[in-house]
């Protein structure tokens, strides 16, 4: 028997010890060894818990788990930087194989951890860490180890989208949809790791690292979140023809990375626009196998719990047949990071103005004065409640970032009330 010992028992966790019990001869069967669970860890042995487990496999130290002898492979489930990442060292020091859904630790630490796996000898899987239910790890070290990728690009966070599914479609606020994302279980501990953009960042992190065989951690990821977004926002985009979505860019220019994570507008003839509601979508595109779309739930016990087991399952075939997943050496190869300034975009901006005459070449010439071509301009409401709402043509990110500068010190203009990136357009 193939023993697991898991740390955590929430969202995640208790999906993949129900999964764990009660298919336990049908995953014994598929692994070719049987798959028992050993210890489970929590921090309060007085919640009511979902899996009916027996009394004496239940701690409240995270350490018994690691400690103990018979498990062979630690789960981590339960989160955060610490003591995840020393219960895990412990774990691998000792020689035990680890899963892990945690892509903040990952993102940052993932290469020393890794490091540490093929010092023991050991598997450190993380397939969970990314887009839960969907297979993109195991799909871009193994599958496509052959080609040369250049773009990973894509929607890698649940809670993100289901709020902007449900602040589109039916009007809801947004603390009204976060609180659905919590009480699913889709959100992290704190939400603002969602909301802002931290979340997806780690995610690209983990993408960029293994697509592009470098280490890229959170902080090389440019980032902006979602929480500053309107319902304006978004019946302005759907007059225009786009839907708003929390999108995260990795790109290969030279051997340079350029990576960001913002809320942007795309136009809703993309693929990209029509994932919904929980659903995340990763775009991939190699020299040899041109575009490629992962699509599939992004949160929750189920699909996170799926992918959590499916490595449990990869690591039990390999101790009962005396092998190793594959690693990667991507941990080793300091990533090069294209400076944020130099990337290219275009924007959709709103400024609320005065209406009078001159307003319209004053804004245009700051425009002009950084070199930002004007795509489209729309005035909206007049008098007091005058609004622009302008889309520019592709300038660099640098050039924008002074523009916006610019016509906020303009004494016609009284707010730049929104700007946002367009993107998945003719011109990039
Ligand atoms: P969760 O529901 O908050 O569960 C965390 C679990 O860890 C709980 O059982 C908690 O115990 C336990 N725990 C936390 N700190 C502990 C400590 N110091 N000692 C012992 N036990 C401790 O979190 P989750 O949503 O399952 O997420 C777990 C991990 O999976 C996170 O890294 C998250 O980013 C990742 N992930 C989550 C999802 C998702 O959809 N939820 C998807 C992909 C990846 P109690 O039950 O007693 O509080
Ligand atoms: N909070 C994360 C999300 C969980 O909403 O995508 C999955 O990693």
């Amino acid at each position: 028997v193939i023993r697991v010992g898991l740390l955590g028992c929430g969202t995640v966790g208790s999906a993949v010890a129900d999964t764990l019990v009660r298919r336990r001869a049908e995953l014994g069967e598929r692994a070719g060894v049987d798959i028992g669970l050993s210890r489970i860890a929590v921090r309060s042995l007085a919640k009511s818990r979902s899996v009916s487990i027996a009394a004496h496999k239940w701690t409240t130290d995270p350490w018994e788990v690691v400690q103990d002898p018979d498990t062979q492979v630690v789960v981590e489930v339960m989160g955060g930087l610490e003591p995840a990442c020393d219960l895990i060292r412990a774990a691998l020091r000792r020689g035990k194989h680890v899963v892990t859904a945690n892509k903040e630790l990952m993102a940052d630490l993932g290469g020393e951890l890794l490091a540490e796996a093929d010092e023991a000898g050991t598997d450190l899987l993380f397939e969970a860490s990314v887009a839960g239910g969907i297979p993109i790890i195991r799909p871009l070290k193994e599958s496509l180890a052959g080609d040369r990728i250049f773009r990973v690009m894509g929607i890698v966070n649940g809670t993100t989208n289901f709020i902007l599914t449900r602040m589109s479609e039916e009007g809801c606020s947004f603390a009204e949809a976060l609180e659905e994302a919590r009480r699913l279980g889709y959100s992290e501990l704190d939400p603002s790791a969602d909301v802002e953009g931290f979340d997806a960042a780690a995610k690209l992190a983990i993408l960029s690292s293994i697509a592009f065989d470098a280490r890229v951690v959170s902080g090389d990821i440019t980032r902006e979140g979602m929480g500053h977004i309107t319902a304006e926002d978004i019946r302005s985009a759907h007059d225009l023809g786009y839907e708003i979505k929390l999108l995260a860019v990795a790109e290969l220019e030279g051997e340079e990375i350029a990576a960001r994570v913002s809320p942007a507008m795309r136009p809703q003839t993309h693929p990209l626009a029509a994932v919904r509601d929980v659903f995340n979508a990763v775009f991939v595109e190699g020299t040899g196998v041109g575009e490629l779309m992962f699509l599939g739930r992004g949160a929750g016990g189920g699909p996170t719990g799926s992918a959590v087991v499916g490595d449990i399952v990869e690591i039990a075939r390999n101790i009962a047949s005396g092998s190793r997943s594959v690693g990667g050496g991507w941990y080793r190869r300091p990533a090069s990071i294209k400076n944020p300034d130099d990337a290219v975009a275009r924007y959709y901006v709103v400024l609320s103005v005065l209406d009078q005459p001159g307003v319209l070449a004053a804004i245009a010439s700051v425009f002009a004065h950084h070199g930002v071509s004007i795509a489209s301009v729309r005035q909206e409401g007049r008098r007091e409640e005058a609004t622009l709402v302008l889309i520019t043509h592709a300038a660099s990110e640098g050039a924008h970032v002074a523009t916006f500068k610019d016509l906020v010190a303009l004494d016609v203009v009284k707010s730049l009330r929104s700007k946002m990136r367009v993107v998945g357009t003719d011109e990039g």
